[in-house]
């Protein structure tokens, strides 16, 4: 069994924070922000949480699909900051929909997470196990910001992005996915738990903390080799992709593996610069945002790519 996507919905926080707000407390200014990261503005949620807004991007997706929530068989939830240990995000985004006859659970990959959780539903769609899926990228990454980091913190906003994947006769897609541990400390964010009464606090900080430049590198280097080995894998010559929808962690990144491509800008759409770097959301808010505007046809042949802590990285050949 093949599978398409058949809904996209997406949702972020009311309030946006310009990139001059931060020279109120740190040394930076709009240009630098702009000319080396493609961001203008992002979205902070306030009373928002990941499952709030995992919640009506899922909504949202599920009236674009003409889906009833009973007939969703499993919710995926991509996410790096759930609102809680337990239950999962996914499990709170099930009981908000009503989606009763729904397997849950969460899936954590950073970036990377949502292609991740894609995959992963197309594995159960296609292996026969389940019919739909509601899969969903969901991050608030600006609460484990440490504000006097300039390196790091114009770079994240908050927000949240769904697609229904529903089982198809026909349609084409295919995936590569890889992971390298050994790196994972160019990007991290630890969690410090209270002392126990066996165990010493973890010592370090318990905000997200990055290498820029290192995983700057990591990602035009790996990006463009794995979509060529998916190109490979799919049979499929660059001539035949529509669109590359990256995560949008920086303009510069989406430029240099559109010039490694030999690929053109234009197949490269960005909105990074509203939104900032949304972790697990940012490829299904710029998907919704395509589909939403009319910019996808049916047949037409994408390419999702994702990146980011682990470290990990993958993408995904889809036919719209
Ligand atoms: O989902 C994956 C998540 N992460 C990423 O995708 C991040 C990947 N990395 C990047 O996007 C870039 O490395 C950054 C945007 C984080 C930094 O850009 P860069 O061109 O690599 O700058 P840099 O780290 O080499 O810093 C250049 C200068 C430094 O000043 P000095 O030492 O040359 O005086 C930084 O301190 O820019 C300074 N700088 C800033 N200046 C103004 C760093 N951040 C800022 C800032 N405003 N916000």
């Amino acid at each position: 069994m093949k599978a398409k996507i058949v809904g996209t919905g997406s949702a972020v926080p009311k309030y946006c924070m310009k990139n001059n707000d931060f020279t109120k407390f740190i040394d930076t200014n709009d240009q630098w922000i702009v000319t080396r990261t493609g961001i203008r503005e992002r979205r902070i949620s306030r009373e928002e949480t990941t499952s709030t807004l995992a919640f009506e991007a899922a909504k949202k997706a599920l009236e674009s699909a003409k889906c009833k929530a009973e007939e969703i068989d499993l919710i995926l939830v991509a996410t790096c900051s759930p609102d809680d240990f337990f239950p999962s995000t996914a499990c709170q985004v099930q009981a908000e929909l009503g989606a009763k006859n729904a397997v849950a659970f969460d899936l954590s990959a950073a970036c990377a997470g949502f292609l991740f959780a894609l995959n992963t539903a197309y594995a159960y769609i296609n292996s026969g196990v389940y019919r739909k899926a509601l899969i969903i990228g969901a991050d608030n990454m600006t609460r484990f910001l440490n504000w006097n980091d300039r390196g790091s913190c114009v770079l994240f906003g908050d927000g949240a992005g769904a697609v229904v994947l529903e089982a198809s006769e026909t349609g084409i897609f295919h995936f590569v996915q890889h992971a390298d541990g050994g790196q994972g400390r160019v990007l991290k964010c630890f969690v410090k738990y209270e002392d126990s009464i066996l165990k010493k606090q973890k010592e370090g900080n318990s905000y997200l903390e990055m290498e820029g430049q290192e995983v700057f590198k990591f990602a035009v280097k790996t990006v463009p080799i794995c979509i060529e080995e998916l190109l490979k894998k799919a049979g499929m010559q660059k001539e035949e992709i529509k669109y590359y929808l990256l995560h949008q962690a920086n303009s510069r990144i989406l430029l240099s593996v559109a010039k490694k491509l030999k690929e053109k800008e234009e197949k490269f759409p960005m909105n990074m610069e509203k939104y900032g770097n949304t972790s697990a959301a940012s490829i299904p808010i710029l998907l919704d945002e395509m589909n939403q505007e009319g910019k996808l046809r049916k047949g037409d042949i994408l390419v999702l790519a994702g990146f980011g802590a682990g470290l990990t990285w993958g993408s995904t050949l889809l036919e719209w």
